[in-house]
């Protein structure tokens, strides 16, 4: 720790969606903070104070915390001018399904040889997403090997990922709901713990445990929020298909029961983003590894597949190939530019093959879906122009696409079908060119 602050500096490897708006709070909060990337834009934005990723408050966080925040390429620089380092590097799915640890391996190799500079305790984090077993195998194995230490007094090991969404990063890390330490002593537990309790605006539950459990825990999470929301997409369908049913009436009914809860029972379209699509996929490879069934994770991954040719079927009841269909929407939720996985970027790409005449909008996620769709579609200047259309199709619930802020938008359209998974277009009253279809509903 250094002599003027005694909280205990923190290195950040990794300034991606996630690592960026982690060092801004951390500084923000009053930790010193060094941040680390491979990617120059990254670490030249940080120590402009400029934000190089798009999420909100995270500019905000940068100038709160600008005198404490800086970032570096050199691992010798990060790791031997702070006293904990955090990794959130990317760990992509592989070929079998499960989260790769190759570039967390790369991090905790340097950081290990830059650990070889330093004598004092330092404590290292896994905050990138890891399947079961690796912080305890090989990540311990590498970290060991490269810094010529053992995981001990001298050199501790956590496994502490963060339960953010994109567009809310930063609300998120500020109010979490509970922080997940894997330890390999208590020491290092505490040490983290006490980090939160400085960072977090909330009083957190901590839950402090072995690295195997926090990994599967944290996989837990994510696949049995999934679940809950292919059991709402399944509600919804039921829905579309019962005269007189209301999927919203019956979700928030079924939800106000405290053992099923109100969060992530909203029927509407399927999960997409860089998280969510590859954790029942990658639980399930865990499964069968062990031999383990894992129907419930299949399940819930098919019937989120099966999303897209609900919404393509909508789209058909109302229109035919060589018709103008407008997407509106093409981040896989708002406030974030993020494509992956996502809903609208499918429909668009699918309806074009089909041969619809296709045309795209979304306030954030144009130019990361330019080089995904390409020319297949035509990308509107205004929401105006993708309203402009025989069908439009609201993929992604933005504020700009809710009640008449969608509907005013609508001028040129002579006759125009809006199709409203979501729901968010409400008892608005239409003019006569405009019909709505509200999923989830059943015809009266
Ligand atoms: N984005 C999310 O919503 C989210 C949520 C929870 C968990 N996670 C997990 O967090 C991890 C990071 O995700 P992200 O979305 O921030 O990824 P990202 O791709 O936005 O950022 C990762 C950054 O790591 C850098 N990097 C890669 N290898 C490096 C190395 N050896 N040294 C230094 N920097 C290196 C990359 O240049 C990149 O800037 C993943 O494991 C992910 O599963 C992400």
């Amino acid at each position: 720790m250094s002599s003027t602050n005694p909280l205990p500096r923190i290195s950040i490897i990794g300034l991606g969606k996630l690592g960026s708006p982690m060092a801004a709070v951390m500084a923000a909060k009053g930790f010193e903070v060094i941040g680390l990337d491979l990617n120059d834009k990254l670490v030249n934005a940080i120590n402009k104070g400029v934000a190089a990723v798009e999420e909100p408050q995270l500019q905000d966080f940068i100038d709160k915390g600008r005198t404490r925040l800086r970032a570096t390429h050199s691992y010798d620089e990060a790791v031997v001018g702070s006293d904990i380092t955090f990794i959130i590097v990317p760990t992509p799915s592989g070929a079998d399904r499960m989260f790769s640890n190759k570039f967390v391996i790369a991090a905790v190799q340097s950081i290990g040889e830059a650990l070889r500079k330093k004598s004092s305790r330092h404590v290292v984090v896994v905050t990138s997403t890891v399947m079961p077993g690796s912080t305890g195998g090989e990540i311990q194995r590498a970290l060991e090997q490269a810094s010529g230490r053992k995981v001990g007094p001298e050199l501790g090991l956590a496994y502490n990922p963060e339960f953010i969404a994109l567009g809310t990063v930063v609300r998120d890390m500020l109010r979490p709901d509970f922080i997940l330490i894997g330890e390999s002593d208590a020491q290092t537990g505490e040490l983290l713990e006490n980090i939160y309790k400085r960072s977090c605006d909330n009083e957190p539950a901590i839950r402090r445990m072995s690295f195997v459990n926090a990994e599967l825990t944290k996989i837990s999470v994510n696949t049995y929020v999934t679940t809950k929301i292919s059991y709402a997409n399944m509600l919804a369908e039921m829905c579309d298909k019962l005269p007189g049913a209301d999927v919203d009436v019956v979700s928030t009914a079924v939800g106000s029961d405290t053992r099923v809860g109100a969060k992530y029972i909203k029927g509407a379209i399927g999960y997409g983003g860089p998280c969510f699509p590859r954790d029942n996929k990658a639980f399930a490879a865990l499964g069968r590894t062990l031999g383990v069934r894992c129907d419930l994770a299949e399940a819930t991954d098919a019937i989120n597949d099966h999303q897209i040719q609900r919404l393509i079927g909508a789209v058909q009841a109302h229109s035919s190939p060589g018709q103008r269909v407008g997407v509106l929407g093409l981040s896989y939720k708002p406030e974030t530019p993020v494509v992956e996985e996502s809903q609208g970027v499918a429909l668009a790409a699918l309806l074009s093959a089909e041969g619809y005449l296709v045309t795209v909008y979304d306030p954030l996620a144009m130019l990361p879906a330019e080089p995904v769709l390409g020319d297949r579609v035509i990308f509107a200047n205004k929401l105006d122009d993708a309203l402009a259309v025989d069908v439009a199709v609201i993929t992604t619930p933005w504020p700009q696409f809710r009640g008449r802020k969608l509907l005013d938008h609508a001028v040129s359209a002579k006759k125009l079908v809006i199709i409203d998974p979501w729901r968010v277009i409400g008892d608005e009253p239409l003019p006569a060119n405009l019909a709505l279809v509200r999923m989830g509903f059943g015809k009266r």
